[in-house]
């Protein structure tokens, strides 16, 4: 039994509800894209979790990228790490020697402008910029000689910037490290 005051009540009621959820979903909307936006510009401003940092105007005095430091270096824990620094307009060291098949860390920095570091037949690729280490596990399946060009214009000597890796049998490379703490091909 309705009447129609009962009926009139009922629209009220459905009315208020519908509302209620209108407002529900327009502050949950708002809530999503409060989020989105705080994730973005949080994103945007925050540095990225890792990013080491290495002044190009000192890098030739100290740290890890002065001069006798670079090379291939067998670290204490075994790993297999190669350090060189690209600068206008050539890679130190020159040429890079490695151990074939085996797990390699590549870290590198630039002593000036943006250079670009390839290593031809592999698909390493990574970009030196100043201010910044760059590393790049790396891994070479079979001995072999490999151009490594800077593919990033770096200024008007951009095309004679090169630099060469040979990648060695293990043993070969072994024996070189038992006489020395870092190895490149030029010595
Ligand atoms: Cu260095 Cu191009």
């Amino acid at each position: 039994m309705t009447s129609e005051a009962d009926q009139h009540l009922g629209e009220a009621v459905a009315a208020r509800i519908e509302r209620r959820w209108t407002m529900l979903s327009i502050v949950i909307v708002g809530l999503l894209v409060g989020m989105a936006t705080f994730i973005g510009v949080h994103q945007a401003t925050m540095p990225q979790g890792r990013v080491e940092l290495a002044n190009p105007g000192t890098l030739h005095l100290s740290g890890e990228f002065v001069e006798s430091n670079l090379g291939t270096s067998v670290e204490a824990d075994g790993s297999v790490v190669v350090r060189a620094i690209g600068q206008q307009y050539s890679f130190t060291p020159q040429c890079i020697v490695v151990p074939a098949d085996t797990p390699i860390t590549l870290r590198t920095t630039s002593a000036d402008v943006v250079h670009g570091l390839l290593i031809e037949g592999t698909n390493i690729n990574t970009m030196l910029v100043p201010g910044y280490v760059s590393e790049l596990p790396v891994r070479f399946k079979k001995p072999g000689e490999h151009v490594m060009p800077c593919q990033e214009f770096c200024g008007i000597g951009h095309q004679g910037m090169w630099g060469k890796v040979q990648v060695v049998e293990k043993g070969t490379f072994t024996s070189m490290m038992a006489s020395r703490r870092r190895a490149s091909c030029v010595d």
